[in-house]
């Protein structure tokens, strides 16, 4: 029906064969934050894959209804991963309504992917006024700028607000953190690591939190593998 059906590229003929070492649970971390640490700093150290901090995040409607996008991871330690975005876009209100996320991070030239799946709170307002501080004046105005997700007329709508709030905060003023922007933290309850290997016989090895409480403290994690 298409006229470019016969010269396009046919996704059904590409075809992977992964060659890693195996992953097994006796050389994962004793929890999952400290091995997401090492796969993330390997990550890093490999030119291949561009902003190793870009994550899929999944939400969805009270009803059920998903819906994903991708966005930065800006910090993570045993209480969970922390981005930054408005709480009145899409999926602000999507996690206003249904507080649970997941975090997917592709890491396809490693044959690796991490899910994290958990509860979604908002971070404290000074965590997320000091990392607001921390982003350069131009994202910073940008926030202020981008009623995100809502429909807009115009590119040109959105670069006549940013121009006004530039005037009314040039380079070296403080800009105000807007009141609608601010940091999400996932909380795990499930993460997920996946080796990919020949023949489709992935390794999936994932930490299921045993206690069932949010937050830090003594929170065990039991390991188990996944058919692939
Ligand atoms: C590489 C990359 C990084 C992004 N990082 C963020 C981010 O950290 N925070 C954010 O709100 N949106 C980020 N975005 C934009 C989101 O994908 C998305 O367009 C926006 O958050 C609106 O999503 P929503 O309408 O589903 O809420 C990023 C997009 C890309 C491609």
């Amino acid at each position: 029906m298409t006229d470019t059906a016969n010269d396009a590229l046919d996704p059904a003929d590409m075809r992977e064969q992964y060659r890693t070492t195996e992953l097994s649970a006796a050389d994962l971390a004793p929890e999952p934050i400290a091995q997401f640490t090492r796969w993330f700093k390997e990550t890093a150290e490999n030119p291949a894959i561009h902003e190793p901090n870009a994550m899929i995040v999944s939400t969805a409607t009270a009803d059920g209804r998903p819906s994903s996008r991708t966005v930065l991871l800006k910090h993570y330690d045993r209480a969970g991963f922390v981005f930054f975005t408005n709480y009145d876009s899409r999926k602000g209100t999507e996690l206003a309504a249904n507080p649970y996320a997941s975090l997917l991070f592709p890491w396809h030239p490693l044959a690796r992917q991490i899910i994290v799946t958990g509860r979604a709170e908002r971070v404290g307002r000074d965590e997320t006024v000091a990392y607001f501080r921390t982003r350069p004046h131009g994202s910073q105005l940008g926030a202020w700028a981008s009623r995100q997700s809502s429909v807009i007329a115009s590119r040109a709508e959105l670069l006549a607000r940013y121009e006004e709030l530039a005037a009314r905060y040039p380079e070296g003023t403080q800009v105000p953190v807007p009141p609608e922007w601010g940091g999400v933290r996932v909380v795990p309850d499930a993460v997920e690591f996946w080796q990919g290997h020949e023949n489709r016989l992935h390794d999936r090895l994932r930490y299921v939190r045993e206690d069932g409480q949010d937050g830090e403290g003594d929170v065990t994690w039991r390991v188990e593998r996944l058919a692939p």
